[in-house]
């Protein structure tokens, strides 16, 4: 049987959710690490399982920063890019994949999976708990189904053909470009909600954010994951919109479905 190993970035907890699963089901025994606690274990593996969520059709910030900085961990891998996204991102694994082949790793696969959608402060794709629940399974079914075939080596090639990189590039991702260099730049507090606990502090992967006689501020270097947005006790956290609509937290549905 094949070694596994999965490295996955999850703002509100789509893509741990789907990489865990998946990487269980090939790999018992295979270690699942989230991309900021560090990689120490991933170089003694040959197949990678690398998971991360979609942004405007792209790949995150911190994901991509994280494959150039260790350019040299690629070489010779086997990597499936797993993408979780709201809706549609065209090539959402072949943004990575093509990077990856940059690094010197060869790409075994891209999984596509439709998730429940993080932006807490946008009405758009807002969906009711038992739709969430529903698309929670169908993405469910969808892990089971690929990872049934990569046990026979058949590989999904979601989002890695030349069709899907067009899909990707004009269907979304050169509409959002420049909305998406400077959204990060948008994220803000109401200062009259804030209480000053500091759990945005602490669960922010970049550490962009301080705390200091009780002022929040952030630091330049969000990857617009919506941990902090999602986790305020005071929803006075927003990013691309003005108001917080729905706080996502991937368990609040996977722990309580059937
Ligand atoms: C800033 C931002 C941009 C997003 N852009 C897209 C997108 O272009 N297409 C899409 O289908 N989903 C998009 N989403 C939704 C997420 O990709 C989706 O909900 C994902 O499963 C979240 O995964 P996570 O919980 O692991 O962070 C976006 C989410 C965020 C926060
Ligand atoms: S989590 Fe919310 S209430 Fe707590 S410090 Fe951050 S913004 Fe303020
Ligand atoms: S500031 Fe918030 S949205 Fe930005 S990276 Fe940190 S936790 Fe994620």
């Amino acid at each position: 049987m094949e070694k596994f190993c999965a490295i996955y970035f999850s703002g509100t907890g789509n893509t741990k959710f789907c990489v865990t699963k998946l990487v269980k089901m090939l790999d018992e025994a295979a270690p699942i690490v989230a991309l900021e606690d560090g990689v120490s274990a991933v170089g003694a593996y040959e197949n990678i399982v690398l998971g991360y969520s979609v942004q405007f059709s792209n790949i995150p910030k911190i994901v991509r920063e994280f494959i150039l900085r260790n350019k040299a961990m690629w070489s010779g891998k086997n990597v499936l890019c797993v993408a979780t996204m709201g809706a549609f991102s065209g090539d959402g694994a072949g943004c990575a994949a093509r990077l990856l082949k940059r690094c010197g790793a060869s790409v075994s696969g891209g999984l596509h999976l439709k998730m429940p959608d993080s932006v807490c402060d946008s009405k758009l794709l807002k969906r009711s708990n038992t739709e969430n629940i529903q698309i929670i399974r169908r993405a469910e079914e969808k892990i089971e189904r690929a990872a049934l075939r990569i046990k026979r080596g058949k590989f999904p090639r979601d989002g890695l053909s030349f069709f899907a990189h067009l899909m990707g590039l004009f269907g979304q991702r050169l509409w959002f470009c420049n909305k998406a260099k400077h959204a990060c730049d948008k994220w803000k507090v109401d200062k009259a909600r804030c209480v000053a606990c500091g759990n945005c502090v602490r669960v922010c992967p970049t550490h962009n954010l301080t705390l200091e006689n009780g002022v929040l501020s952030p630091h330049g270097n969000c990857t617009m994951c919506y941990r902090c947005i999602s986790l305020c006790p005071q929803a006075a956290i927003t990013l691309l919109g003005e108001r917080v609509v729905q706080q996502y937290r991937a368990e609040n549905f996977t722990d309580r479905r059937e």
